[in-house]
């Protein structure tokens, strides 16, 4: 093709001759992959090699000055230049990026081997877990927890439960006592039966976890502060099969899908009938074995009185254990020193630390 008529100058329109471009291109690669070893030295480049003063920016802009057929060749050209620089840095982008996160990566990693130096924080007592995870078994099956005072009520903790005043474990070889009259620590958990009674209206189902005191000498398995958690339900037509069926789940969400329980016909003012009950305890260390874990039976129709709910319409179970004997066949802890010396190493043995 020959250009001998046209008003065109060839230099001037240099740029645009595909040997210039494949230049400019090669000029483009080069300093990308040699001059930009960072993120930030490649931005740098852009204005350089992409911009408004860019060799392939000036090349386009001699298209103007071709001959109307010679444009549209030279047009395909310059933009194919142009996506040929700006796929390079593109790809040297992505490059620098992929080296920059795996840097990062390698700069930022944490060695878990390392000694640590946080001060350590103590531990969730087992106490308390096992707490939560007693109250959280009855949850599952739909009751409330509720809590009561710790310093109570003496009607609540003995006269509403048809403890009488004759009853020994009234005196103070077996209750601490306040001086405010009519109040002492609560011996029992009951009495949260007796509160739920008197606050709320059948169908009753709760739960009371918590503290009680009795003026036990400290020793391997008696402490004066103890835990028990309470159980009453009150309902239309609640019989006892439901409160075996009752201690029979949570024995075995406690103790696993071998546990079972055995009664034991017993004696409690605020039951009748009553009953103590065993545990079947596959894993105890000595060997599997029934251990003792509670008191239960039917509300007696009595505190059903006291604590205004009619005995006619309602019926309900309850039942109560202790925490401490729990944890100790449960996690075999012998000793309940181990339980209230509040030593760390006792309690992070847990790994409950939080
Ligand atoms: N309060 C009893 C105790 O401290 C335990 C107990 C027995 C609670 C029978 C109950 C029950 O609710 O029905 O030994």
């Amino acid at each position: 093709m020959s250009y001998r008529n046209d008003p065109y100058d060839p230099k001037q329109a240099a740029l645009l001759d595909p040997s210039s471009l494949e230049e400019l291109i090669k000029l483009a690669e080069v300093a990308f992959a040699e001059e930009a070893n960072t993120l930030d030295e490649l931005r740098a480049l852009k204005p350089v090699h992409l911009g408004d003063r860019a060799p392939v920016s000036l090349a386009r802009r001699e298209i103007g000055s071709l001959p109307p057929h010679a444009k549209s060749e030279a047009g395909k050209r310059v933009n194919a230049a142009r996506q040929t620089v700006q796929a390079a840095y593109d790809a040297r982008e992505a490059e620098l990026e992929a080296e920059l996160a795996a840097r990062i990566l390698v700069d930022e990693r944490v060695d878990v081997t390392l000694p640590w130096t946080r001060r350590p924080r103590g531990a969730r007592h087992p106490l308390t877990t096992l707490m939560e995870h007693m109250g959280d078994v009855f949850v599952g099956m739909g009751y409330d927890i509720v809590d009561g005072p710790q310093l109570e009520l003496e009607w609540a903790n003995f006269d509403a439960l048809n403890i009488g005043p004759d009853n020994p474990v009234r005196g103070a070889s077996d209750t601490f006592f306040v001086d405010l009259p009519g109040l002492v620590m609560r011996t029992h958990t009951s009495p949260g039966q007796v509160r739920t009674m008197l606050t709320r209206t059948p169908p009753i189902r709760v739960v009371s976890p918590g503290r009680a005191y009795r003026t036990d000498e400290l020793d391997a398995t008696h402490s004066p502060v103890f835990h028990q958690i309470e159980g009453l339900v009150i309902d239309e037509g609640i019989t006892m099969a439901h409160l075996r069926g009752t201690l029979d789940h949570f024995a075995k969400a406690m103790f696993g899908p071998d546990a079972r329980t055995r009664w034991r016909p017993h004696y409690f003012p605020f039951t009748e009938p009553s009953a103590e009950f065993d545990v079947w305890f596959a894993q105890h260390r000595d060997g599997p074995r029934w251990v003792e874990w509670g008191g239960c039976g039917m509300v007696n129709p009595k505190v059903l009185v006291a604590c205004g709910i009619d005995p006619a319409k309602y019926s309900g179970f309850a039942f109560g254990m202790g925490v401490e004997r729990t944890l100790m066949f449960r996690n075999g802890v012998s000793d309940m020193h181990d339980m209230v010396e509040g030593d760390v190493r006792f309690t992070t043995n847990f790994g409950m630390e939080s």
